[in-house]
């Protein structure tokens, strides 16, 4: 039997005093849009870093595509695409060259032709000469879903990848989640476009103060955290 995408065992993550992930558990197959959803505070890019290799649990495990963060974080790192907030690329280099750095780290083999063909589909053909940060902020976030979809990842995970987009880039981007989810590859998904989730989501769930309020069907998840607003602290 092959391992889920996503296996979470009771993982916590304090900062301080705090407890920003107060033991979630859940199982992601592989093949979904798996949507987390909460309220701002609740803990999904926590929730999120941490499934990106990008922060270490206090306590609990995560396995992702089979492999255990941590001890295996170099293996899941090859096989993940992550959109974050900012855009990580370089802001002084050109957008090709940002691309070609990324593609070279991965060992992507006909790399021009792949940043050509994403530069493209993202609708950033004409400015791949141009310096990343001459970029708007709806161009920064295009550019960072070429980069994470560089070196054809069997995980696509996006926090917020639709914020700032224009309803070209948000189309694109739809399409993007549908065709990864659609060649059985997993996309986890955060954000606070709940008609979207409902719409694009496989499976969800709903964090609340570190906790898993909800695990379940996107449309119920999406009444559940329109019904949990207003309960962030
Ligand atoms: N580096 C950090 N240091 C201290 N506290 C942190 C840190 N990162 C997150 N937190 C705290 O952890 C909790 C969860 O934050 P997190 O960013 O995961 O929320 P979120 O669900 O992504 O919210 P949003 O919807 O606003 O993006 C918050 O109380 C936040 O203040
Ligand atoms: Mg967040």
């Amino acid at each position: 039997m092959t391992s889920p995408a996503l296996r979470v065992h009771n993982v916590w993550k304090r900062f301080g005093s705090r407890d920003a992930l107060a033991g979630v558990s859940l199982e992601a197959p592989r093949g979904s849009c798996f949507a987390m959803l909460g309220h701002n505070g609740s803990g999904k890019t926590t929730l999120l870093r941490i499934l990106a290799t990008l922060s270490a649990p206090t306590e609990g495990e995560a396995q992702v595509l089979g492999h255990a963060v941590g001890a295996e974080s170099g293996a899941i790192r090859g096989k993940i695409g992550v959109v974050l907030d900012r855009h990580l690329l370089p802001r002084d280099f050109a957008l090709r060259d940002a691309l070609r750095m990324y593609a070279d780290l991965y060992g992507v083999r006909d790399a021009n032709a792949r940043i050509e063909d994403l530069a493209a589909r993202l609708g950033l053909a004409r400015r791949l000469r141009d310096p990343v940060r001459t970029f708007s902020r709806g161009m920064g976030q295009r550019a960072s879903i070429c980069r994470a979809l560089l070196h054809d990842p069997e995980m696509l995970i996006l926090d917020e990848p639709f914020t700032g987009l224009d309803a070209a880039a948000l189309a694109i981007t739809d399409e993007v989640i549908q065709e990864t989810v659609a060649e059985g590859r997993t996309v986890v998904l955060v954000t606070h476009d709940l008609e979207r989730a409902a719409r694009l989501a496989t499976h969800s769930v709903v964090l609340s103060n570190g906790k898993k309020t909800f695990d379940g069907d996107p449309v119920e998840a999406a009444a559940a955290a329109t019904a949990g607003r207003g309960l962030a602290g």
